[in-house]
């Protein structure tokens, strides 16, 4: 398990990016596609706020965590410093693209808690992977660095559904539902 701290190689970029969309084809960046996935994860790998915790077995990327001191930020930060409107616009198909957009930009009208924590914005592990406690030490390495700079909460958002595996991982994990709204949870923990 590592941070990321002085860049990846394409190689690798490129293993994150078909990661995140293969695991998370639902939010905005799964729905655009993995070439612009691949630009949001160059973008996030210098980010000043941004911070990205890697697994790997035999050089294979399994799962990963992003966390953001700035989330509420990160929408109008890929909007300036990646092609997103770009791929708005062009990259899918107009239905999916509606999708995407409004994802993108509800953070545009965020809970207090949005403001006042750091969030974890990503975290998967690649199906073959999951039950082996992988996403557990994901959590307990994000945490250790927000912890680090001073933190002594952050949350994370997920999907308001029954069948959404998230909500009993994060429940299992010392994690407290705040409040569910517009279809997302939003869940706290402290550190
Ligand atoms: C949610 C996810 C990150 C969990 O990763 P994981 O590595 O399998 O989780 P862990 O093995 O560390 O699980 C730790 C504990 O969480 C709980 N848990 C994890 N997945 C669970 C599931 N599908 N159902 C019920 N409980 C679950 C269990 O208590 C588990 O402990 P146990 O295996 O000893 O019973 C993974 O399923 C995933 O990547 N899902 C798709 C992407 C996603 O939804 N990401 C979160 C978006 S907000």
């Amino acid at each position: 398990m590592l941070e990321v701290t002085s860049g990846l190689s394409l190689q690798q970029t490129a293993q994150l990016a078909q990661l995140h969309v293969t695991c998370l084809p639902e939010t905005a960046i799964g729905t655009l596609g993995r070439r612009y996935a691949l630009r949001v994860y160059e973008y996030l790998i210098q980010s000043p706020f941004e911070r990205i915790f890697l697994e790997q077995q035999d050089d294979r990327l399994i799962g990963a965590a992003v966390t953001s001191e700035d989330s509420v930020g990160l929408f109008s930060r890929l909007r300036s410093q990646t092609s997103l409107t770009w791929h708005l616009l062009t990259g899918v198909p107009s239905r999916q693209r509606w999708r995407a957009f409004r994802t993108l930009t509800e953070s545009g009208c965020p809970p207090r808690i949005v403001f006042d924590y750091p969030e974890l914005v990503f975290l998967y592990i690649g199906t073959a992977y999951r039950r082996r406690g992988i996403a557990r030490k994901l959590l307990v390495m994000s945490e250790s660095s927000l912890r680090d700079s001073g933190n002594r909460h952050y949350f994370i958002r997920t999907r308001d559904h029954p069948s959404n595996q998230a909500s009993r991982f994060y429940a299992s994990q010392g994690f407290t539902l705040d409040m569910v709204r517009d279809g997302i949870q939003y869940w706290i923990k402290s550190i």
